[in-house]
């Protein structure tokens, strides 16, 4: 296999891998940036700067978890803790000293609802060796609030306003990153490609209230009201592995809308089957922050030797050739036949007889599913092939077969 099979152009840049760190606490200062740099990822987006730097409340992070298994985290986080200064004049010089040559770096600016500060940002950013740019008007939490982030990522005009006014200040590749939350993201990016963009990132987090502590009916993560003693929280930004349907699904409606603009696909990509994923649905490259957060920068280099073999066992020569392999295959629920009859069939050799196929296929299916010799059975003339079974089933005896 040829050295540079992982090799991607997007937006006019060549990056050695498709593996980028999203904007988050993994990028938040040279130092972590450089050491993910000398790990082998492909780039990283800076931690988004703002006109003001950011003061966080604590605790600020919460998780869902499944089985003790954490599956999806949220955050109240803002932005750089760091001034622009700090970014521009020491970190990104000695990122773009130290790092390897063919490291892509990628500055993250957020302005409120005036076109000139973005416009200034860009300016700024362009003057410092930043390889793109990428503008969030994205963020959910506390942005929002002060017309920033989100508020104007979900606003087709305003999108478009600043986005052409982040162009007026640079030349180099604009990213324009995405909110998942909004109705239909098709009108946001034609916005931002109006406006301007090179290309698009999508998915920033998803807005959420992680959860209640029951003891004490406080929501979380627990953080503390003005007076610093009342404990008290905030709708935060979802991410990690249980949001990556969402981000599929966006990333694939962009790439259907807009094939010729490259995504940035972002949303819960913890490994490298969820990174072919996000390529077969379109992004050219991936953004991780999440699984970073809570794995370390070293599993870029499982993610880079799984995408390897993958594509050498499926003969794949290039990205390109997985990029958007799936998308045809994505239709309309109107164009899905009901045939041809599939139902399901138990594994007998997998299937441990602990009855949850036939406890959910008799209150929640077609009453299709009976024990027999302490194996599951289906009866064909029942079964609806609604696919039940298989989720419930822990052991993978669930097959789908086609009747005549
Ligand atoms: C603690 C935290 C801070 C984040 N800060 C930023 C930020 O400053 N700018 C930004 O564009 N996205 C920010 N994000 C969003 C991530 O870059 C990413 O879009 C999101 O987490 C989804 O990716 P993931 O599922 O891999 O985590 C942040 C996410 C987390 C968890």
């Amino acid at each position: 296999m040829s050295k540079n099979r992982l090799s991607v152009e997007f937006a006019g840049l060549t990056f050695k891998n498709p593996f980028i760190l999203s904007s988050a606490p993994p990028t938040m200062d040279a130092r972590h940036i450089l050491r993910a740099a000398k790990l082998g990822w492909g780039g990283a987006v800076m931690k988004t700067v703002t006109e003001e730097p950011t003061v966080d409340p604590r605790t600020r992070l919460g998780v869902l978890r499944k089985n003790g298994k954490a599956i999806g985290m949220n955050n109240i986080e803002l932005l750089s803790r760091k001034p622009l200064t700090t970014w521009t004049e020491d970190w990104i010089p000695k990122i773009k000293q130290e790092a390897p040559e063919d490291f892509i770096f990628i500055a993250s600016i957020m302005s409120g609802i005036e076109p000139e500060g973005w416009t200034a940002l860009a300016e700024t950013m362009s003057q410092t060796g930043a390889d793109a740019i990428e503008i969030n008007v994205s963020c959910p939490h506390g942005s929002p609030e002060k017309h920033m982030g989100a508020f104007i990522g979900q606003d087709p005009t305003l999108v478009e306003q600043v986005t052409r006014a982040a162009r007026k200040g640079t030349d180099l590749p604009l990213l324009v990153k995405l909110t998942p939350n909004v109705t239909d993201i098709i009108p946001i990016a034609n916005a931002a490609v109006k406006g301007g963009a090179d290309a698009i990132s999508a998915i920033n987090t998803v807005e959420s209230l992680i959860g209640i502590d029951i003891e004490t009916a406080t929501p979380l993560p627990i953080a503390y009201g003005i007076d610093t003693t009342e404990q008290m929280s905030t709708y935060g930004g979802f991410c990690g592995p249980a949001v990556k349907p969402i981000g599929l699904r966006f990333v694939s409606q962009i790439a259907k809308a807009h094939p010729n603009i490259p995504i940035s696909g972002i949303g819960g990509i913890e490994n490298w089957s969820s990174a072919i994923e996000y390529l077969m649905v379109g992004a050219r490259t991936l953004q991780v922050c999440t699984a970073v957060m809570w794995h370390g920068f070293s599993i870029i280099k499982d993610m880079i030797s799984g995408l390897t073999e993958f594509m050498e066992r499926k003969g794949y020569e290039s990205l390109d050739s997985i990029i958007g392999k799936a998308l045809p295959k994505i239709t309309s629920w109107t164009a899905l036949t009901k045939l041809p009859p599939v139902v399901a069939r138990i594994i007998a050799e997998k299937c441990t007889g602990c009855k949850e196929c036939v406890i959910a296929c008799a209150d929640g299916g077609f009453v299709a599913i009976q024990m027999r010799d302490k194996i599951a059975v289906v009866k064909n003339d029942k079964c609806d092939g609604c696919g039940l079974c298989a989720i419930v089933c822990d052991y993978d005896a669930v097959e789908f077969v086609h009747i005549k």
